[in-house]
């Protein structure tokens, strides 16, 4: 599987936004480091726990930030929020009951996050440029 780290195609221009970004990014792909190499179930666990903190914690700070801006995708872009963390905290589940992080788990928490970033963020992320007059360094 290929590696999966941040570039420029997820910059969303709001810099303190793409740090966090960044971060989940680079937390995923602990994930799926610790899963390729088996360094253990503790790990996998740990670092699923702290997605799972960092990612709420991550929407919270969007919601907050397109709601001080009056984004009106608000209510959609939440939805979409909390059907990851709903899926997150399935896997989180299904993982302390015994079952293996799969293949396919690993590549929907890939898959997803690489998405809504590239895609739902970059809406907002645009209109909030707009509304301040900044551009996107890249
Ligand atoms: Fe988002």
């Amino acid at each position: 599987m290929d590696l999966f780290e941040w570039d420029e195609s997820f910059c969303t221009g709001i810099p303190h936004i793409d740090e966090q970004h960044q971060r989940l990014i680079s937390m995923i792909s602990d994930l799926d480091k610790a899963d390729r190499e088996g360094t253990g179930g503790l790990l996998i666990s740990y670092v699923l726990q702290e997605l799972m903190r960092y990612v709420t914690l991550h929407f919270e700070e969007e919601e907050q930030l397109m709601m001080s801006y009056d984004f009106p995708g608000l209510v959609s872009h939440r939805q979409e929020h909390d059907f990851y963390v709903m899926r997150l905290k399935h896997v989180q589940e299904s993982y302390h009951d015994g079952d293996a992080l799969s293949k396919n788990t690993l590549a929907f928490l890939k898959d997803w996050i690489s998405c809504h970033i590239k895609g739902t963020d970059q809406i907002y992320a645009e209109f909030i440029r707009t509304k301040t007059g900044t551009v996107k360094s890249n």
